[in-house]
């Protein structure tokens, strides 16, 4: 029997880079993420910056059946970012021997499909093939999100409280890639 994909079709999703071109499909799914999700926590004033930091080596998009179905990036570490800092204390490497995955997303209608495990192993072979060592931060309430890096044997490093604004203050997963098979 034929496995079928989300839509019907037999056509699996695929990941590939993102092009500028992709920009704009990647904000729309992002903002039907937000309002079913609520991620991310604040909606970004200008999401297609949001979705291209300056600190940005690559992203990719999962596309199925011709459209723009999920997202990933990965992200040098910055000084103040709590993972990479967290990781390095650990491993006694410094912090430029770590990078971000960030801006993880998969649209709701193409969710459960393997899609988000696939944008992961394609960020983790960048990191890879950098030579650096994959973390990353999610908010303790993205439970989809947390399952998922379980699930891919990630390891939880800490959960802390971050103070996002005056009257903001959000609980944070930090994780590291595992580093069996690494
Ligand atoms: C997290 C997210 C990317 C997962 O995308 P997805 O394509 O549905 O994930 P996958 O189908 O690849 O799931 C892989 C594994 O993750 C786990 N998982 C994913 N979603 C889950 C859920 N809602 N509940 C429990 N486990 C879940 C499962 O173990 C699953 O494997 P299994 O189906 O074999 O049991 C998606 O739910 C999402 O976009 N969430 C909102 C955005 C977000 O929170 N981003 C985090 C940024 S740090």
């Amino acid at each position: 029997m034929k496995s079928e994909s989300v839509s019907g079709s037999d056509v699996p999703p695929s990941v590939r880079r993102r092009t500028d071109r992709d920009l704009h499909d990647c904000v729309r799914v992002l903002a039907e993420v937000h309002e079913h999700d609520g991620y991310p926590v604040n909606w970004p004033d200008v999401p297609g910056a949001w979705l291209t930091p300056s600190s940005l080596l690559a992203s990719w998009v999962a596309v199925l059946d011709d459209r723009v179905a999920g997202h990933i990036g990965l992200s040098q570490s910055d000084a103040g970012d709590v993972a990479p800092g967290l990781w390095s204390v650990r491993a006694e490497v410094g912090i430029d021997a770590t990078a971000v995955v960030s801006r993880l997303f998969v649209a709701p209608w193409a969710r459960g499909h393997g899609i988000g495990a696939l944008l992961m192993a394609r960020a983790v072979a960048e990191a890879r093939r950098r030579g650096v060592h994959p973390v990353l931060d999610v908010v303790a309430s993205d439970t989809a999100a947390a399952a998922l890096y379980e699930r891919l044997g990630w390891q939880l490093l800490a959960t802390v409280e971050q103070q996002w604004g005056p009257r903001q203050t959000v609980a944070v997963r930090c994780y590291a890639a595992a580093t069996r098979g690494w």
